[in-house]
Order: C-alpha cells, then sequence, then structure tokens
C-alpha cells in the first residue's frame, strides 16, 4: 500500500518518536476509509508520542485529545507546540482504565498499537470505554498480534528478543473476534489484517531506538511471518 499522506512528514521527526512499528502508516491505513471530518472529538488512546495525534488533526482537521500513561502531557504538548497544532490537539495523561472524559463525549476513538496492553479483558470495553463514545461513533483500534495463536508452542525466534511473558498480550484475529463480540455496547464491524505489517517493522526496526534494537534479532531470524497488525472496526450501539 501506497501512504501519500505519511510521506508527506519529516523523515527525522517520525523516526525520533516512533514507539513501536510505524504508527503514522497504521493510522493511515486505519482511517483510509473513516468519515472524519471538522467538528469531531476525537480520543486517541495510547497516543505515546502524539504522531498519530498530529496526523489526525492535520490530516482531517479533527479536535484530538492525546491521551497516555508513559509519556507526559508536558512533553506531548512541546511536540504539539513544535508543529503548531496546539490548539487543536489536547494533550492527556491518563490511564486507560480511568479516563477522565465525560459520557458520550468522543465522536471516535482510535487506538494505535496500545489497546493491546490494556483492552484484552472482557469488561475493558463496556465498562470503560464505550461509555465516553457518542451512539454511532466510530471504534478503530490497530495493534500487533499473531496470524495464530501460538503461545503453547512459541518459535523459538521469539525468544531471541522477547519472552513468553512479553507476547501474552498478542493474539489472532479470531481471538479478537471473539473478544469484541462479546461487547454489548459496541457493533463490530470488522477485524482483518494491516496491509502495512512488514514496512511498518522495517522502519522500526531501522530506527536507533534501545526497545528497536532489541526486536531485531527476533525479527531478523523471521519471527515476522507468525505476526500481523490486527485492525478493528466497530460502532457504538445507539
Ligand atoms: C508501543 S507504545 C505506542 C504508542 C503510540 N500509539 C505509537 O504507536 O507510537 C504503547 C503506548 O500505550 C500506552 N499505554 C499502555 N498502557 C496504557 C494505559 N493503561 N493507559 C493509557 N495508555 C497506555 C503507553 O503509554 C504507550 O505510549
Amino acid at each position: 500500500m501506497q501512504h501519500p499522506k505519511t510521506a508527506k512528514y519529516d523523515k527525522q521527526f517520525v523516526s525520533d518518536n516512533l514507539m513501536g512499528p510505524n504508527a503514522l502508516k497504521m493510522v493511515e491505513e486505519l482511517t483510509a476509509n473513516l468519515d472524519l471530518h471538522p467538528g469531531m472529538r476525537v480520543l486517541d488512546l495510547g497516543c505515546g508520542k502524539g504522531l498519530t495525534s498530529i496526523f489526525l488533526a492535520k490530516e482531517f482537521g479533527v479536535q484530538v485529545f492525546a491521551t497516555d500513561l508513559w509519556i507526559t502531557a508536558t512533553e506531548n504538548y512541546s511536540r504539539f507546540k513544535q508543529v503548531g497544532l496546539d490548539s487543536r490537539i489536547i494533550p492527556i495523561h491518563a490511564d486507560a482504565t480511568a479516563l477522565p472524559y465525560a459520557d458520550e463525549y468522543f465522536d471516535a476513538v482510535i487506538s494505535i498499537d496500545a489497546y493491546y496492553y490494556f483492552g484484552k479483558n472482557e469488561t475493558f470495553m463496556d465498562e470503560k470505554l464505550a461509555p465516553l463514545i457518542k451512539p454511532n461513533g466510530i471504534i478503530a483500534l490497530a495493534f500487533p498480534g499473531f496470524k495464530k495463536d501460538i503461545h503453547a508452542n512459541l518459535p523459538p525466534e521469539f525468544l531471541l528478543s522477547w519472552t513468553a511473558e512479553d507476547l501474552e498480550t498478542f493474539h489472532s484475529c479470531e481471538w479478537w473476534s471473539n473478544l469484541f463480540s462479546k461487547s454489548k455496547k459496541i457493533r463490530l464491524d470488522k477485524v482483518g489484517e494491516l496491509s502495512c505489517h512488514g514496512e511498518c517493522w522495517a522502519d522500526w526496526l531501522a530506527t536507533d531506538n534501545p526497545y528497536a534494537v532489541r526486536d531485531r534479532p527476533s525479527m531478523e531470524a523471521g519471527a515476522g511471518k507468525y505476526m500481523n497488525l490486527i485492525s478493528v472496526m466497530a460502532t457504538k450501539r445507539s
């Protein structure tokens, strides 16, 4: 897939602020067919260093609540000022399991490479996240996973970079479909795979981020063939 929108961003700025597989390419593919437009309020959940928040504000003109746990609001505010988007992106330091927002506040929630950290139980969507989204609002998620659940029989190349425990949050499309199908507050529209998997990982592994350096041995040994980038599209029930 081509990424004409991502191609407009400064490569060094992107590389310096990646925290995993290229978040800009992921969000570009995830949002390609979404109706996002000025006037909408979007929750970017687990936004990390805010690359995707910048993309959403710039490409769609939406107002973004850039929410993250590990990265402070002050650090992200400074980045949003640097790119001249601090009036449209509000940096928030919060835990996804205790979000400080009003019910039915958001037109959409987008979450890139983060949902598997906090959303892999049966209660998170219905109790913590869905209430904050307006009826018929958009839920669009993308995160790494496995093509098939292989926890019981992990290929040895995974252990060159990670422990079995590190990979506990990785699951298959089928596993995620099953989880989201249990939610009463959302309608699951589609669980699929992003086509940008290979290049998103290549962009990440080419950075000098210490976590990328850690990830290289497994990926160079071929672990990537068991992995994918999962996309989830859903709608808040009215
Ligand atoms: C691998 S990073 C990805 C960041 C960013 N979305 C990107 O793709 O560049 C995962 C992010 O999930 C966030 N995260 C993990 N657990 C969280 C939680 N309980 N509440 C909010 N954010 C969380 C972390 O703060 C981190 O920035």
